[in-house]
């Protein structure tokens, strides 16, 4: 089956998103098969746009951020095998957000490529099989194929599935940002050395699927205050794999320790709002809406906070073709 027919230019707006329960651990196969599930929140603001089209050259040609990228053109040749596709592709692709610095551009950057592949060459694939592509890019990038609350299970062929649309429970993000630098290890190679070094790493794969059920609880009561509870909880438990390796990863800096501290004191004293962190120096804060003005105006005060960005739970993906 050769599949070429498809449109002649495709341009895709994804989100990243932001794991309240974690994704830390791969299976030993190939395609990012995770050893845990996870549950995220779709970031509306925070976008990957890139436009694909067929190459006219023999190789592909790739621009992420105006610089080649080799983790895409893997991926491309990937499409290439599995679909039999001849041409190469011609990928730009820019991110209105730091690249590379714990901010999950590689979740929306991979799930952009996935739904712009299927819709360039008339694939037809589900939302859910674009998922497992997506995945083979990066496995947060499965969750970026919706927008919402989504959630990964661990399976065969691991794929997400929406647990609940954003209008279902809105709530705003802010995302602060505490370094400018792209992380110094890797997401791949930090779940590497926690699952052969970390102590800790069986039990955080044991405790996991209680953390799952918990957060999809809350959600469905809608109860902020048990979701803050199991988040943070599980975002601190995945910390504690990753500073227990050898040699230890350390992605936190000195704001990073300061915004979980004052989101604490701000919850304790009634303003409700928790923090998660993925694998960077960033703090991802959740509260309701009408609390979100309080929050960010207390944060951006923390020295060592170097920006602010707003967000709302969102991030459905956007499609235009010609
Ligand atoms: O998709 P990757 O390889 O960037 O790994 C993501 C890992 C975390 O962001 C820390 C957790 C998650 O579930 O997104």
């Amino acid at each position: 089956m050769s599949k070429t027919q498809g449109k002649t230019s495709v341009t895709v707006s994804t989100a990243a998103n932001i794991a309240l329960i974690k994704y830390w651990g791969k299976l030993e196969r190939d395609g990012n098969q995770p050893a845990t599930a996870s549950l995220s929140i779709g970031l509306e603001d925070l976008r990957t746009t890139t436009t694909l089209a067929f190459s006219n050259s023999d190789s592909h040609e790739v621009e992420l951020e105006g610089q080649p990228s080799s983790r895409i053109n893997h991926f491309l040749d990937q499409v290439r095998v599995e679909f039999e596709i001849k041409p190469c592709f011609k990928v730009v692709s820019n991110n209105n957000f730091p690249t590379g610095t714990g901010l999950a551009s590689s979740a929306s950057g991979f799930a952009a490529l996935a739904l712009g592949l299927n819709e360039l060459l008339d694939l037809r694939l589900s939302r859910q099989v674009i998922s497992q592509l997506a995945r083979k890019g990066s496995g947060s990038a499965a969750r970026s194929v919706y927008g919402g609350f989504v959630e990964v299970i661990p399976s065969d062929d691991a794929m997400a599935v929406r647990v609940l649309s954003a209008d279902e429970w809105p709530l705003s993000v802010i995302v602060v940002i505490n370094n400018q630098q792209p992380k110094e290890v890797g997401s791949t190679e930090a779940m590497q050395r926690s699952a052969t070094t970390s102590p800790y790493y069986r039990d955080w794969v044991k405790t996991h699927t209680a953390d799952m059920e918990e957060a999809k609880l809350a959600i469905a009561d809608r109860d902020f205050e048990k979701l803050a509870d199991i988040s943070e909880h599980n975002c601190l438990k995945m910390h504690g794999t990753i500073m227990t390796t050898r040699p230890p990863v350390l992605y936190w800096l000195p704001a990073t320790i300061a915004v979980m501290h004052t989101v604490q004191t701000l919850r304790a004293a009634g303003t409700p709002a928790f923090f998660t962190i993925d694998a960077g120096a960033q703090v991802k804060v959740i509260c309701p809406p009408a609390c979100a003005d309080t929050v960010e105006d207390r944060i951006r005060e923390i020295e060592g906070v170097l920006n602010t960005i707003r967000t709302e739970v969102g991030g459905e993906p956007r499609l235009s073709s010609e």
